[in-house]
């Protein structure tokens, strides 16, 4: 079932600081910032040869981040994301094995325009899951 490392999301105190850390010192391709209003987040992507790193920063009162930076303020791992072929096909397997699948278990449009569901981090180790449809 699980395909590619898509991406690993890192929260971010500051955008603009974390943005030019990647591109300046170390020389990574980083897009401008992009809000997306419905995630509660505004992401930056650094390109990586193999994957990408998503920055992201807090959007709007709702935003799931910001509960994230008040617990860690200098930032940190938030979550990464691996590729699914079929994303229906893959939270019905986890779901009949017991893995929690965060929200109503229906897929919504991420970053990158395609259907993107959460796992509980309690099954996986504490690691926020995203599972993308490539
Ligand atoms: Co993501």
């Amino acid at each position: 079932m699980i395909g590619k490392l898509n991406h690993v999301a890192i929260a971010v105190p500051d955008l603009a600081a974390a943005s030019a850390s990647y591109r300046d010192t170390l020389g990574a391709k980083v897009s401008e910032p992009l809000d997306l209003p419905s995630h509660g987040v505004t992401t930056i992507f650094v390109e990586l040869e193999n994957t990408k790193l998503e920055l992201l920063h807090p959007l709007g009162d709702e935003s799931p981040i910001a509960k994230f930076l008040e617990r860690n303020p200098g930032g940190g791992i938030h979550h990464i994301c691996y590729e699914v072929a079929d994303i229906y096909a893959a939270r019905d397997k986890l779901e009949s094995d017991g893995m929690r699948v965060l929200g109503d278990g229906e897929p919504s449009i991420g970053a990158h325009d395609k259907p993107v569901l959460f796992l509980h981090p309690k099954d996986f180790n504490g690691t926020l899951i995203e599972l993308e449809q490539a």
